[in-house]
Order: C-alpha cells, then sequence, then structure tokens
C-alpha cells in the first residue's frame, strides 16, 4: 500500500514538474510574425499543388525578400477520421505525395510552414480536432517539421480556454519543435489576460471578411470589416496586453481581396501601425501589381516589424479624420492620417496647434514645439519636409497617409 502511495506521489511530482517546466517557445515571434494563409480565399479547397505555387510566388514575386515567411494551411488539410491509432491524416486527395514532403517542399525554399487544429473535439469545418489528442498531434507536426500552429476554439462547450490553450502549449513544448502557437479563441474569454506565457499571437474578434466596415450576419455568428474589427480592438483596450512574443492578431488580412486600391492601403498601414501579424490571405498567383505594392512596401512593413515592439494607438478623431500614432525604435515615430469618409479630404495639418503627443502607456512623448522633424511618406517612398511647415495632402475616400518622423534636433 505505502508503495503504491509512493508511486503516485512520485507520478504526481513529475508531473507538476513537468507543467512547471512546460512553457511557451520564448525566443519565437520577438516581432508580429509575417506569412501566409489560406482560409480567407480558398476555404478546405486547398491542395499540396497550391501550397507549392504560394510557396514559389514567395520566392519569385519577392515576398520572401520582403519579410513574409510561414505559409500557413487552415482547415480542411485533414481525413475525415483519424487511423486505428489516433493520429491525424492528411487528406490523401488533396495531399497525395504526403505532408512531410510538402513541408520539405516549403522549407527547401526557405520559408517556413504552419497547419490549422482547433482545440474542440472538431475543427469549425467538422474534421477531427485535438481534443484528447494533443500530446499525439503535438509529435506528428514535430516529425512533419511544422513551424506554426493555429489553434481555434468551435465545439469547447465547457471547455475552460486557458487551460485548453495550455495543454496544447505544453504538448507542442514536449514534442521539442519550436512551433509559434497563434490562439485562435476570437476573444472570446479575454485571451489577452492569460495569452502572454501561452502563445504569441490572439485573435481579438470574429472573422474577418473583406469590406471596409460591414458586419456580415452568418446567423449564430458574424464576420467583421476592417473598420469594424480596428473599433473593437480600441473598445477592449487591448494595446497594454501587446508586446515582443505575444501580439494581438487582428486576423488574416484581405489585401487584395476586393476593397478599393485606397481601402487595402489603409488595412495594410492599420495592421502595421498596430503591430499586428501580417498574414496576407489572397491568392498570391495572380495577386495584381498593385496589391504586391501594398504588401511588400519595406518602409510600411519597417513600422510593424520595429524593434521597440509597441503596438499604435488613435491619438485624434475628429470629422472624416482619424491620427494613428506609433512610437518607434531610435526615438523615430510612425503616424498614419486617414480618411474615415467617403469624400476627399483636404489635409491641413498644423504640427505645432498639437505641441505634444503622449504615449502615456509607455512613457513617450513627440514634441513639435521644441523639436522639428523630418517627413517621411512610407507608401511614396518621398521625403515631405519637415514639421515647421503644414502638412497638406488629399486623401481621398478611406485612404490614407503614412509617415515616419524623425528628429532633426
Ligand atoms: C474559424 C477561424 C477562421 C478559420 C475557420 C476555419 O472561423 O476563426 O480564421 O480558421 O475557423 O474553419
Amino acid at each position: 500500500m505505502r508503495t503504491k502511495i509512493r508511486i503516485i506521489l512520485l507520478l504526481t511530482a513529475s508531473l507538476m514538474s513537468a507543467g512547471i517546466h512546460a512553457q511557451k517557445f520564448k525566443s519565437l515571434a520577438q516581432t508580429p510574425p509575417m506569412g501566409w494563409n489560406s482560409w480567407n480565399t480558398f476555404g478546405t479547397d486547398i491542395n499540396e499543388q497550391l501550397v507549392k505555387d504560394i510557396a514559389d510566388a514567395f520566392v519569385t514575386k519577392g515576398l520572401k525578400e520582403a519579410g513574409y515567411e510561414y505559409i500557413v494551411l487552415d482547415d480542411g488539410w485533414m481525413s475525415m477520421e483519424r487511423d486505428p491509432s489516433g493520429n491525424l491524416i492528411a487528406d490523401p486527395k488533396k495531399f497525395p505525395g504526403g505532408m512531410k514532403a510538402l513541408v520539405d517542399y516549403v522549407h527547401s525554399k526557405g520559408l517556413k510552414f504552419g497547419l490549422y487544429n482547433c482545440a474542440g473535439i472538431k475543427t469549425c469545418a467538422g474534421y477531427p480536432g485535438s481534443r484528447g489528442h494533443e500530446y499525439q498531434d503535438a509529435l506528428l507536426y514535430a516529425s512533419w517539421g511544422v513551424d506554426y500552429l493555429k489553434y481555434d476554439w468551435c465545439n469547447t462547450e465547457k471547455i475552460n480556454a486557458e487551460s485548453a490553450y495550455i495543454t496544447m502549449r505544453n504538448a507542442l513544448y514536449s514534442a521539442g519543435r519550436p512551433v509559434v502557437f497563434s490562439i485562435c479563441e476570437w476573444g472570446d474569454n479575454q485571451p489577452w489576460t492569460w495569452g502572454k506565457d501561452v502563445g504569441h499571437l490572439w485573435r481579438i474578434s470574429g472573422d474577418i471578411t473583406n469590406c471596409w466596415d460591414c458586419e456580415l450576419d452568418h446567423g449564430s455568428w458574424s464576420s467583421w470589416g476592417v473598420m469594424k474589427i480596428v473599433e473593437m480592438r480600441r473598445d477592449k483596450r487591448l494595446r497594454q496586453y501587446s508586446g515582443h512574443s505575444h501580439w494581438n492578431d487582428l486576423d488574416m488580412m484581405e489585401v487584395g481581396n476586393g476593397m478599393t486600391v485606397y481601402e487595402d492601403k489603409s488595412h495594410f498601414a492599420l495592421w502595421c501601425m498596430l503591430a499586428s501579424p501580417l498574414i496576407m490571405g489572397n491568392d498570391l498567383r495572380n495577386a495584381s501589381q498593385e496589391t504586391l505594392n501594398i504588401l511588400k512596401n519595406k518602409e510600411v512593413i519597417a513600422v510593424n516589424q520595429d524593434l521597440l515592439g509597441k503596438e499604435g494607438f488613435r491619438f485624434y478623431a475628429e470629422g472624416d479624420l482619424e491620427i494613428w500614432v506609433k512610437p518607434l525604435s531610435n526615438g523615430e515615430w510612425a503616424l498614419a492620417f486617414l480618411n474615415r469618409g467617403s469624400g476627399t479630404l483636404k489635409l491641413n495639418f498644423d504640427w505645432k496647434k498639437h505641441e505634444r503627443i503622449e504615449d502615456a502607456l509607455n512613457n513617450l512623448y513627440l514634441d513639435f514645439k521644441k523639436r522639428t522633424w523630418k517627413i517621411r511618406d512610407l507608401f511614396n517612398k518621398t521625403d515631405l519636409g519637415d514639421t515647421k511647415g503644414i502638412l497638406n495632402k488629399e486623401l481621398k475616400e478611406h485612404d490614407v497617409l503614412m509617415v515616419k518622423l524623425t528628429s532633426t534636433n
């Protein structure tokens, strides 16, 4: 009897110590992850050739060079049933060469590979979820060489969100292969309050859709336009929770999926100002030059990837004009002047009238009285003088002017 108790105590102690040591892979995602995800354009209609074509497009179209790294297969990559040992199977019709060979192909291009699964019994599209198979699935992903896991929240009635995500985090850690862990819980259980030590990014809302400011009602759930998601983030006061290796995820981007070029530009600018992961969601095989110019703009991307790792904030909103601000490393700042309205906006911005923009959270401020700042138009890659003058610009419906300020004194 005593031996039995001792064994139980030993087992409990070792389980507890495994729990204590398990953690997320802390060195990953020091800046917001950049990549591509299949869902927004392809839904479950995905296959091996598509992934190869996307990997090729990353290289030939300069996306890899611009910093995009992860190719993530969303829902629909599995067979509907696990095998008799309980292992997930990559759908043999969609992936005849098997997942390992496909991951090797992506790696051979110098890129990283991601997969999707779900904390529930089934994924949102009805494929087998990870509930009860977390450690087994993590081992399988590691054996395939997976670098990123998006982990969803469908079919999770009566499950505690934090514990469910911790279980998967621990499983990934035990499997030993560094994986970026993307918490896709839609913000229902405030992942920003517990996600920092669990994952590298967390969704803050329901799904995005390709419109500027709409809500698409699907009955029991809605999907949201770009500005709706931006508003949700503000209402929930999320800025304080984001930082190196733990980012507020505003969802995969809809750039190139049907909005106007000005809307696409503003959408991209906001994702950069707000330090959101930059996960493209369009068909890169036939993306237009206009779309690629937005997605690949290195000066704009640099704001997102800035090493200070601070999320921006809206400091001004009057009429149709919103001004967003993001502190950068080296004492620089990014500003985005956004026309929310449906007409053309004539911007006449007198810097001195604002004197000082304060980032109280980080104890940083931008002073226009004591200092003069050089202005760089980031989308156009041109210099716009300095802050002694007045900034004049015409902004079309839903267009944005994004600038970087560098002190001259
Ligand atoms: C949820 C997620 C989406 C996508 C789908 C897949 O809706 O929020 O991003 O992964 O599931 O079924």
